[in-house]
């Protein structure tokens, strides 16, 4: 009764230039590997459920490139989405969808450009959490001890009851606070950042959404025949245009009573910049790192990270800290300490081409 849903409906802004709308950066392999991050993450969950059982949401104009990167996934278990409105409607579609297929399930929902460091521990918790979820009417998040005050990310709050106890009660859940809150929650040391790798039952996240977002929840729990049909498409087509633009983390997570948190360990990143990618990645001894690692030739460099298309060859003499990344019709250059820039650059890059 196992089923995974993976969110793919991300834009990646912040991999700029080289993740763009047309090519979002769960399609990319950041760290040269030679898999994307969906492949990696759909493999990961290959492992813990039934290929069968694994279903990706994504916007239509993703369809081709994500058939391409997994062509072994069925049209069936390829959700399409029309337009965007965020997780909550993606997750209400998903999940009435599996409910149609399977009452008794009980689903994974992950998003699909994140880094497990630890796969087993990974496996172990999502084994866990899908056997509570399976018998107790909670909805789990797995839970990430913090290291800074970022804002990007939802704080979760718990009572420590027992040891013995591994799923936590949430006592308060805050998506994305200012940055002042944020320091506080990280000094208290009581709050964990939310993974958003989600696990219930279909009953229990179906019963919060027709709790706290009545209207959404209605759309598809009315349009239940039409889904795993061949109205399905003219059904969600029209389902979409009534669809609020809202989150989960606000629509259910800072609302329901029966949140609860597993503490994991599995070294998770939600690779946000591309610093943090260069943090995690193997980098050669003079710390530069090149993705794909052929292209680049470094002559008295360091602490560079290059990423270029793979027919280029880059040569680097004496430069330190710099992030180089192209695509088809941009070169970036960008010292790796001012990459917070890049959000107003690209506004004005937008404005102006
Ligand atoms: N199919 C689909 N449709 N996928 C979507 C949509 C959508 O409309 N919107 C977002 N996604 C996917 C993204 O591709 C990503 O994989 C995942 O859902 C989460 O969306 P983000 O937009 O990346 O959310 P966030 O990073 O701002 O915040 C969430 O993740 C944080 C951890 O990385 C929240 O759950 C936070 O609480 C959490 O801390
Ligand atoms: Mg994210």
């Amino acid at each position: 009764n196992n089923f995974v849903v993976i969110m793919a409906g991300g834009i990646g802004s912040r991999f700029w230039p080289v993740s763009k709308s047309l090519y979002p950066k769960q399609f990319l392999d950041l760290f040269g590997t030679g898999k994307s991050l969906i492949q990696s993450t759909y493999q990961r969950f290959s492992e813990i459920v039934p290929v069968e059982n694994i279903f990706i949401i994504t916007h239509e104009s993703h369809l081709e490139i994500l058939k391409e990167q997994l062509p072994s996934v069925s049209d069936n278990q390829i959700l399409a989405e029309p337009i965007m409105r965020n997780t909550a409607p993606c997750i209400a579609y998903a999940c009435h969808k599996i409910k149609a297929i399977n009452p008794e399930a009980t689903i994974v929902v992950s998003p699909s450009d994140h880094l497990i460091l630890d796969e087993k521990n990974f496996n172990e918790s999502i084994i866990k959490a899908l056997d509570t979820a399976s018998e107790e009417d909670r909805l789990i998040t797995l839970g990430i001890r913090p290291s800074r005050p970022d804002t990007g990310y939802g704080y979760i709050q718990y009572l420590d009851g027992s040891a013995k106890e591994e799923f936590k009660k949430v006592k308060t859940f805050t998506e994305k606070p200012s940055l002042e809150i944020a320091k506080t929650f990280l000094q208290s040391g009581d709050f964990l950042w939310n993974s958003g790798i989600f696990i219930w039952s279909a009953k229990s996240i179906i019963k919060a959404l027709g709790k706290y977002v009545y209207e959404l929840n209605e759309i598809f729990a009315e349009g239940e025949r039409h889904l795993n049909a061949d109205t399905e498409k003219q059904f969600i087509a029209l389902a979409y245009q009534r669809c609020p633009n809202i989150s989960i983390d606000f629509a259910i997570m800072e609302k329901a009573d029966n949140v609860y948190v597993l503490p994991v360990t599995f070294g998770w990143s939600d690779l946000g910049t591309w610093s943090s990618v260069y943090d995690l990645a193997e980098k050669d001894f003079s710390g530069n790192l090149s993705i794909p690692s052929k292209n680049v030739m470094f002559y008295d460099s360091k602490n560079c990270m290059v990423s270029v298309k793979k027919e280029k060859l880059v040569v680097l003499q004496g430069v330190d800290n710099l992030i180089i990344a192209e695509s088809d019709n941009v070169l970036l250059i960008i010292p790796r300490d001012q990459e917070q820039n890049l959000k107003q650059i690209l506004t004005d890059v937008k404005s102006k081409h």
